[in-house]
């Protein structure tokens, strides 16, 4: 079996590393990729970002199944495309993927299907905006209704930082389009949850929750960042928070997607909050978490290969996903400066030795890794539990290292 992965950071690692597992799969194509894919088992990189390029080289070397990591090829239409040319592909239609290609798209859904979300209202009309904001509560959060590379949302503190928020998103245009149309939101305060979940457009299954730490610092301090570590289990979640999860937002979202006919096979990862008034939806992804996958990835049990066929196949009904008993831990080394400023070009000692690392800003020069983006590489422990686990990956993490090399001391605590 020939797979292609799209994609190019650590969640692309741990996806081809995970898949490289499966006996059936004897090559893998990862594209663009990384250092560290192009390292893994069975795996090569392929230097194609175009669509259309990709569908050739998928055609030309007989593909049997296409992974698609990132959201923007599934938003522009990547699955469409495949499968109109016979090939099997795994991930949402473009349609499909407006659930988070389009913020107004995916909170109407969910006030449709009446999913718990933040109130909010949808704005076309600067002005309009500029009057609400005058009267709302603070802080509020405005959302830029189209993709902005993660950095789309902003929690306001007061008038005069809604007003600029306003004015960069809808006047200057810093999106290029996709800040023209906003949401406004409630803010809620609470603990978050990312929580990924496979479909077959019939059956949807969690996989095990997980939890992100987005800001660059200790304790939750400084700006957000891609993400500098996660863990697997999420501690706040229960068995009570999870039951709540799929009966009032997982269960109705399948519901909806099929009210609506979306033609949706593959990956939903629901991003929500904690609060002490329920349990909220804050957002949809169409694809797994980066940097959550690092963490949940090495915890399943199951075949992901098996998993994703299943879900194809439209059996997952009949899959019995497994996990690993305890828990993962995953810390990110970062470049010093991130996510400002930072250099590139340093070489990685430790890389070749260690089996717990996903590389994302790596990438090979003269048989050399070298890191060449601010989030460099995630290293994971797994433990019978989240302090074991937290124990071992830091434990690892001292096992690499180069000329800058920043983590987050606190990932799990
Ligand atoms: P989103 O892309 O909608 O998930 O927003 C990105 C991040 O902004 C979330 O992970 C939260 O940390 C934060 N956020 C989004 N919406 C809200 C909200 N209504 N209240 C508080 N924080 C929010
Ligand atoms: N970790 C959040 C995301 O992947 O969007």
């Amino acid at each position: 079996m020939k797979v292609l992965v799209i994609g190019s950071g650590g969640r692309e690692h741990a996806i081809c590393w995970k898949i490289s597992q499966n006996p059936k799969v004897d090559k893998i194509f990862c594209a663009p990729g990384n250092g560290g894919t192009h390292a893994e088992d069975k795996c090569t990189n392929i230097d194609i970002t175009d669509i259309e390029e990709l569908v050739n080289f998928a055609l030309e070397s007989e593909i049997d199944l296409t992974v698609v990591g990132p959201e923007n090829p599934l938003i522009e239409g990547m699955v469409d495309k495949f499968r109109s040319k016979g090939l099997n592909i795994f991930g949402p239609t473009s349609e499909a993927a407006m659930l988070e290609g389009s913020k107004i798209y995916s909170k109407d859904f969910m006030k449709k299907y009446r999913i718990k979300t933040a109130e909010y209202g949808v704005f076309n009309d600067k002005d309009e905006a500029l009057k609400y904001i005058k009267e709302c509560e603070y802080p509020v959060v405005i959302k830029a209704d189209g993709l902005a590379a993660g950095k789309g949302v902003s929690i306001c503190k007061n008038y005069k930082e809604a007003r600029f928020t306003i004015e960069d998103f809808m006047v200057k245009d810093i999106f290029n389009g996709a800040g023209k149309n906003v949401v406004i939101e409630e803010f809620l305060e609470g603990v978050e949850a990312s929580i990924l979940t496979i479909t077959d457009g019939k059956s949807i299954i969690p996989f095990m929750s997980a939890k992100d730490h987005k800001q660059i610092y200790d304790g939750g301090k400084g700006p957000n960042t891609g993400g500098m570590g996660a863990i697997s289990p999420n501690p706040y979640c229960s068995k009570e928070v999870l039951k709540d999860f799929e009966k009032n937002i997982m269960n109705p979202t399948l519901k909806g997607i099929q009210q609506e006919n979306l033609d949706y096979i593959g990956i939903i990862f629901f991003g929500i909050m904690i609060t002490k008034k329920g349990i909220y939806l804050l957002e949809y992804n169409v694809r797994m978490g980066d940097p959550e996958t690092q963490a949940v990835l090495p915890l399943m049990k199951s075949d992901l290969v098996e998993l994703i066929e299943a879900s194809l196949e439209g059996k997952l009904d009949k899959f019995d996903l497994q996990w690993e008993k305890g828990a993962c831990c995953s810390v990110v080394a970062a470049s010093k400066g991130y996510p400002g400023k930072y250099s590139t070009g340093f070489t990685i000692e430790g890389m070749e030795n260690s089996n717990n690392i996903f590389a994302a800003g790596v990438k090979i020069k003269n048989g050399e890794f070298i890191t060449s983006g601010g989030r460099v590489l995630s290293v994971y422990g797994l433990g019978n539990n989240l302090d074991k686990a937290i124990e071992s990956a830091y434990n690892n993490l001292k096992e690499v290292s180069f000329q800058g090399m920043y983590f987050r001391t606190d990932i799990g605590r």
